[in-house]
């Protein structure tokens, strides 16, 4: 007889880097050659920028130190006026208002719905009097693109994609982060292209890179080291403030090796998501939100909503999950969780949104690491089901 596998999934598990990244570290630990303007050509977050640009068939990229400093800078690059209002979703990561601040401007957070996407119609109401629509695609959901891109050009406001978590998802065929002015990812360890920390900007429009460029620290001729036309640079060098967020090429030794996996990862964080979704999705205490039509997604972690459960169940619920080896966290319940808007209290004034609020109550978090196995997703399946039962028995019904 064979033991079944314990339920293992963590917050803090990360996927391995290849082989091959410890090569080009090693390589560079012996030049000591880490600055990434030193070499003359072809350093490797030049090689990083050339090769994701190619990936995601943008005309430019832009390396720099995390997504957050991405964000800031696709922002500072659409050079707003000092306390322009930014509409976000109130469902985001607590760095992307912050990100809004740092540029000088005031976030306007729109309600969210138990789909975890943007409610258009509190986009539409609220988007009138703001400089810029920042989308984060949080945990990998996207919200409706077709809308929120025509929202966006009937309002002549700027489309900014915040694509941490969505690297290799796909709308109507297209590339997450190509739709609007400006996309942004994250390299931080828990996202499909582990970096430990780091970010990118993606973007066709050579004057937005260019003044991303300089912003994120290109002083002096450093520019010429970007795949950049000469023409927008002279139209912005000297003319802007040097943030200095730049990426180290240790971080770009190690991301580099691990763009040509990403088809793989994606479809094994889909197959894994999948199959998760479909255990749980008979459980009448669980559900599942459903793709959009249009949306081909790369998950690297689940949420699911709690149905029918009472404030302590839930907290019960969490706990017995855990206790079974299935990591969840209710985002609303758990302690200072960074993506529940009451908590942003950097805030000048944190708004009442019942809706978004209604759902970060019940919505459950499950981080999907790729490497996880089909048996290691039986095991969380049967932890999840388990704890949900223990703490609200299904309905019996007949005789
Ligand atoms: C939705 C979202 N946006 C932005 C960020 C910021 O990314 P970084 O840690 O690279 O600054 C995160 C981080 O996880 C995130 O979840």
């Amino acid at each position: 007889m064979t033991d079944a596998p314990a339920a293992r999934s963590s917050a803090h598990d990360a996927d391995p880097i290849p082989p091959a990244a410890a090569d080009a570290v090693a390589e560079l630990m012996a030049s000591g050659d880490l600055f990434r303007y030193t070499a003359a050509a072809d350093a490797p977050v030049t090689l990083l920028e050339r090769e994701f640009a190619a990936a995601l068939g943008s005309r430019h990229a832009v390396a720099v130190s995390s997504c957050s400093a991405a964000l800031f800078l696709a922002l500072r690059a659409l050079d707003p006026a000092p306390g322009a209002r930014v509409l976000i979703p109130a469902f985001t990561f607590a760095a992307v208002p912050s990100a809004v601040l740092h540029a000088g401007c005031v976030p306007v957070l729109a309600e969210c719905g138990a789909d975890y996407r943007l409610d258009m119609d509190d986009v539409a109401a609220k988007l009138p009097g703001c400089s810029a629509l920042l989308v984060s695609h949080m945990r990998g959901h996207t919200s409706d693109m077709d809308a929120l891109v025509d929202l966006a050009d009937r309002h002549g406001v700027p489309l900014i994609e915040d694509a941490a978590h969505s690297l290799g998802t796909t709308w109507r065929g297209r590339k997450i982060g190509t739709l609007g002015a400006m996309g942004c990812f994250s390299f931080q360890s828990y996202k499909m292209l582990n970096g430990g920390e780091g970010g990118i900007l993606i973007t066709d429009d050579a004057d937005l890179a260019a003044r991303v460029i300089v912003m994120s620290g290109a002083y002096e001729h450093n520019w010429s080291k970007h795949d950049i036309p000469t023409e927008a640079m002279a139209r912005w060098q000297n003319r802007l403030p040097l943030y200095n967020t730049r990426m180290s090429n240790l971080s770009a030794a190690v991301i580099r090796p691990q763009i040509p996996l990403l088809p793989a990862r994606v479809a094994a964080g889909r197959r894994n998501h999948d199959a998760l979704a479909a255990r749980l999705a008979p459980c009448p205490h669980l559900s599942v939100p459903a793709p959009l039509e249009g949306e081909a997604r790369a998950p690297d972690s689940i949420q699911f909503n709690l149905v029918g459960i009472s404030g302590a169940q839930a907290d019960a619920f969490a706990h017995e999950a855990r206790r079974r080896g299935a990591g969840v966290s209710i985002f609303g319940r758990s302690e200072d969780n960074a993506r529940a808007f009451w908590n942003w209290g950097f805030l000048d004034d944190v708004p009442d949104l019942p809706q978004t609020r209604a759902m970060l109550m019940r919505a459950c978090d499950l981080r999907l690491p790729v490497r996880t196995t089909a048996a290691e997703i039986d095991a969380l399946a049967t932890a999840i089901i388990g704890a949900v039962e223990a703490v609200a028995p299904a309905p019996r019904f007949g005789t």
